[in-house]
């Protein structure tokens, strides 16, 4: 299996490529459905609700058995307006309670989950270009100008502003990730890993239109995953690429990537958006050794944990 690519297919196809336990961490965003609002270049978002749920089932049991030994699901995902008129009358479709019992179904275990904060409702300090008035978390800004009416001021049927999303951590099999024997040594830092071990983190949110995209997660979640819950070389894969941010982060974070997404034009971007991660100041010489050893590193054949718990 040749790794740090990313596949333009169908996500049931391009994971079909992939052995088994081959992957160490997989980290991904899945489209919503049920009318969210988001529009992708190549999806139908009005499935049903319940199809929805059956289809996103088939993808993650595939994504359990590309996962090694210990290897973790990290699934963000936010809950959805429920635009659709039928029998469970839900205001929101709250889906990380739907994955939970999906993941229990396929006895993928619950490690962990991060919280998201994507902004704040009220200022702290700082200010903010757009309404004057805003904050700063440390040193990120959230604007504080957004706000969710609803019944205003009235307890009929106030609507509750969302500013977090959730990021569940599930583990094939057991909790402890050994070392692959073509893993790194762990390189985290001190001060990341006890800031970062917290379950909730402060992330300013991607910009909304990158390549087109309407909703890219930060690169910031994906590195600090890739960091906390995989080692150094090991291979982490998602399904949803998007515009390749889970690449871009692999790469800064020294892992190995797969990528998969059905839009022609977001795997553009993302190959290309990969490309400029690339050292542009080294000697040729240099650069032609180093990509030598990135081949040789991509083509190494993932193995088994090698210690046993
Ligand atoms: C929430 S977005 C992921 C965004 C990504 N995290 C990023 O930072 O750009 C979900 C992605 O799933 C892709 N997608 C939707 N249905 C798909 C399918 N059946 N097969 C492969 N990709 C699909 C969409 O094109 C979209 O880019």
């Amino acid at each position: 299996m040749e790794y740090n690519k990313i596949i333009c297919a169908d996500v049931l196809d391009g994971l079909k490529l992939l052995p088994d336990n081959s992957v160490s961490l997989i980290c991904t965003s899945p489209p919503y459905a049920a009318g969210s609002g988001v529009q992708y270049d190549n999806r139908d978002d009005n499935q049903p609700y319940r199809e929805y749920l059956d289809w996103l089932e088939t993808v993650f049991s595939e994504c359990k058995r590309v996962l090694r030994t210990g290897g973790r699901l990290a699934i963000n995902i936010d809950s959805v307006t429920n635009r659709e008129k039928d029998k469970d009358q839900e205001y929101f479709r709250p889906i990380y309670v739907d994955l939970g019992n999906m993941m229990r179904r396929h006895e993928m275990k619950f490690f962990a989950e991060h919280v998201w904060l994507k902004g704040a409702t009220h200022p702290f300090h700082g200010v903010c270009p757009e309404c004057q008035k805003t904050i700063s978390v440390n040193g990120l800004n959230f604007c504080g100008k957004k706000t969710a009416w609803g019944s205003y001021c009235s307890p009929s049927t106030p609507a509750v502003r969302r500013n977090h999303e959730y990021i569940l951590i599930y583990s094939k099999e057991q909790f402890k990730l050994e070392p692959a024997v073509d893993s790194g040594k762990p390189d985290i830092r001190d001060v990341d890993f006890q800031d970062w071990i917290s379950s909730t983190w402060a992330i300013q949110p991607e910009t909304r239109n990158l390549g087109g995209h309407e909703v890219p997660f930060p690169v910031e979640l994906a590195f600090r995953l890739a960091k906390m819950y995989c080692y150094p070389n090991d291979v982490v894969l998602d399904p949803f690429m998007g515009t390749g941010t889970t690449a871009v982060a692999a790469i800064r974070a020294n892992r190995r990537y797969i990528g998969i997404d059905n839009s022609e034009k977001y795997v553009q971007y993302a190959r290309d958006r990969v490309e400029k991660e690339k050292p542009i100041f080294l000697p040729e010489s240099v650069r032609s050794t180093r990509k030598k050893e990135e081949k040789a590193r991509a083509k190494a054949p993932i193995t088994e944990n090698i210690l046993g718990e």
